[in-house]
């Protein structure tokens, strides 16, 4: 169990603020935070001549809960449509979805292709629909699809089954998968037929309407080891320009065979080691970690390096693409630095650190890289664990020009009307905010659909809720 403070026994403005120096951190909040249309959180933008209604954006997050064959069920719709009463304006992508068979991360994962197209086009539609039931209009809302290959963590047959298509080998992780020799590394022929599947989605999602595609490169997924290739041969491997030929492929090939489709990138902007439970189950790095295979690392994969991200940016810019959602790290193998917890996944380590301090990290390098490229629109992740704190870090963060647009995801499995509240200054609804439990990362890491099982009452009801107390009870005594 941790022993941090948890955010909800820091009942003040002076009690949060004191806590954040008392651990050093650098981040800004506003002890008021103002609502209404002149608030700055309200506040209209345009990127890549598309206009954005306000400063929050929902982050993708599937929910393994698709159909075998890839097309959305009950349940996605409804995730969809919280997304769209959420009163955000910025649908970064909506969930990861595979651009075919093999790169599915898990065998619910959605899918697109002819066959499925007409029902992510009905997907979509039920997130406008709930958006203009609410709001109005959706003139000044903006849906992009995140477009995925899982790489390394496929498994698009058997949740229990890895089936990893991995980029260049890595001691830590391939221990982890199963991988002893280069026989299942993706091919260069491979990646260049996987440019065309890339292609043929956007293709597919230009024509049903999504004003985006994120081509992902994050979280340890195929896109993102790409970056980090040095020991790769071949064409996609080694150097820079090599490293990002995948990604510059897919942006050539989307720019001819669309009409106007616009092009966003989220992209793990700094990586650490892998972690291990140590003592106490506390976190360490993994003995067998090779620093040199983390995209943004310093030289010890324990800190940042911007100095290839920079770089990363640049090339964006230079291809023309303006959106980019900062993250970082993954899920799988550092979850402390990717979605700071108090509560860790059933099959992680206890934080290392305070979580604030891995909030404050990715807020931080976002506005770093704002910095550096201010033309450019970030929309930046992570905020989640602030719990009561959100707004007033999203305010003061939006205020002063760190980052361009605040991205939720926890926050609104369990709460999706924050948004909506803070900018009509509703009273704050205390009951749902995200306590970071992590129900929602154990209940599929054990082949159930994710959720907010503890706050939503449509997940507490269900069934698997007590399959999941189960396995943290069990866990909890190992
Ligand atoms: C259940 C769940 C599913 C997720 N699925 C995706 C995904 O499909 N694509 C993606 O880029 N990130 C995914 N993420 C990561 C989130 O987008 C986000 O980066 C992370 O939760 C940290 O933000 P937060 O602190 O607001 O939760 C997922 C996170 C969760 C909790
Ligand atoms: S299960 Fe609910 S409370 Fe727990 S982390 Fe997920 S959204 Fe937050």
């Amino acid at each position: 169990m941790s022993t941090y403070p948890r955010i909800a026994s820091l009942k003040t403005h002076d009690a949060f603020t004191a806590r954040l120096l008392e651990l050093g951190l650098d981040l800004p909040c506003d002890a008021d935070v103002a609502s209404g249309p002149d608030s700055p959180l309200a506040d209209r933008f345009d990127v890549d001549g598309l206009t954005v209604g306000n400063r929050f954006c929902i982050l993708p997050m599937e929910g393994w809960d698709g159909t075998t064959d890839g097309k959305p069920t009950d349940l996605t719709h409804r995730r969809w449509k919280n997304f769209g009463i959420s009163g955000a304006k910025w649908m970064w992508g909506g969930e990861a979805v595979a651009v075919r068979h093999d790169g599915r991360a898990n065998p619910n994962q959605l899918l697109i292709n002819e066959n499925n197209l007409s029902s992510i086009a009905d997907l979509r539609q039920t997130l406008l629909d709930a958006h203009a039931e609410r709001f109005d209009s959706t003139d000044d809302l903006l849906v992009g699809l995140q477009l995925t290959h899982s790489g390394r963590f496929a498994r698009p047959n058997r949740k229990d089954q890895p089936e990893p298509r991995a980029a260049q080998r890595n001691p830590a992780l391939d221990r982890r998968l199963g991988i002893k020799d280069d026989s299942g590394l993706i091919t260069d022929d491979e990646l260049s037929t996987l440019v065309d599947d890339f292609i043929r989605a956007s293709v597919m999602a230009e024509k049903i309407g999504f004003q985006f595609v994120d081509v992902k490169h994050c979280h340890g997924y195929l896109g993102h080891e790409l970056l980090s290739g040095v020991d790769r041969s071949g064409k996609y491997g080694g150097s820079f320009e090599n490293r990002t030929r995948f990604l510059r492929d897919i942006v050539q090939g989307i720019r001819s065979a669309t009409r106007n489709m616009k092009i966003g990138v989220r992209v793990s902007v700094f990586d650490f080691l892998p972690y291990v439970p140590g003592d106490d189950r506390i976190g360490v790095p993994d003995a067998d970690g090779d620093p040199r295979l983390a995209f943004g690392g310093d030289e010890n994969a324990l800190g940042i390096d911007l100095s290839q991200p920079g770089q990363f940016m640049e090339l964006l810019q230079s291809l023309g693409i303006e959106m980019v959602c900062t993250t970082c790290g993954s899920p799988y193998y550092n979850p402390h630095i990717q979605r700071p917890a108090y509560f860790p996944p059933s099959d992680g380590y206890q934080p290392p650190e305070d979580p604030l301090v891995g909030v404050t990290r990715q807020i931080q390098a976002t506005a770093a890289l704002k910095r550096m490229h201010p033309s450019m629109t970030l929309v930046g992740s992570g905020y989640t664990y602030l719990q009561d704190w959100l707004p007033g870090v999203a305010q003061a963060v939006v205020r002063q020009g760190m980052v361009d647009s605040v991205g939720l995801g926890r926050m609104v499995l369990s709460y999706p009307e924050l948004p909506d509240d803070v900018l009509t200054g509703q009273a704050w609804q205390r009951k749902k905010v995200c306590r970071t439990f992590s129900d929602c990362t154990t209940a599929p890491r054990n082949g159930m659909v994710s959720g907010c099982y503890p706050l939503d009452r449509f997940y507490k009801d269900r069934p698997e809720r007590d399959q999941l107390k189960q396995i943290k009870q069990a866990s909890a005594e190992s």
